[in-house]
């Protein structure tokens, strides 16, 4: 009896993980689903990777990309210029990225700033939380 009850409870308990790991966070679709609002279109994991990736000019020269500091892959630990390490920004790595908007605005606001030397648009935004949604 008791036997049975333990492991119904650990089945119940794995299922409950998949079911986050495959539905998404509501929190995050909010998030997502309030930006494609103000975007008015759709968003694209390629222009999200894009984003990631690439290297600019506008903003501060010893950050000319979003990987400087969030490392080479979503799925890498990155460092900030301090040397304090950074969790992986894939949300297979770091489950609850993206689902506070105090925390996802905050950061956008100051990294877009520092790498781009100007604030992300809703687009750029939707489309970065897309990419690493589906890393
Ligand atoms: C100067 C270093 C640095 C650069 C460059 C940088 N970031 Fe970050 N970023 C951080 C730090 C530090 C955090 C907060 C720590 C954490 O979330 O683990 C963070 C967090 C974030 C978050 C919040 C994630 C969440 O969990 O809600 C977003 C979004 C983000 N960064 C986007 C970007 C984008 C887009 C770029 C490129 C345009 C970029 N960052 C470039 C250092 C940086």
């Amino acid at each position: 009896m008791k036997k049975t009850f333990v492991i119904a409870f650990v089945a119940a308990f794995a299922l409950s993980l998949a079911g986050a790991a495959q539905a998404g966070n509501p929190s995050r679709d909010k998030i997502l689903s309030d930006l494609k609002a103000q975007a008015g279109g759709d968003f694209s994991a390629q222009r999200g990777q894009t984003l990631f990736q690439s290297k600019f000019t506008g903003g501060k020269e010893d950050t000319p990309s979003c990987t400087s500091c969030h490392g080479n892959s979503p799925q890498t630990i990155g460092q900030t210029r301090a040397g304090k390490s950074i969790d992986p920004m894939a949300v297979s790595r770091t489950a609850d990225r993206y689902t506070d908007i105090e925390k996802v605005e905050k950061w956008f606001g100051r990294n877009c700033n520092s790498v781009l030397g100007r604030a992300c648009t809703a687009q750029e935004k939707g489309d970065f939380i897309t990419f690493m949604s589906q890393q």
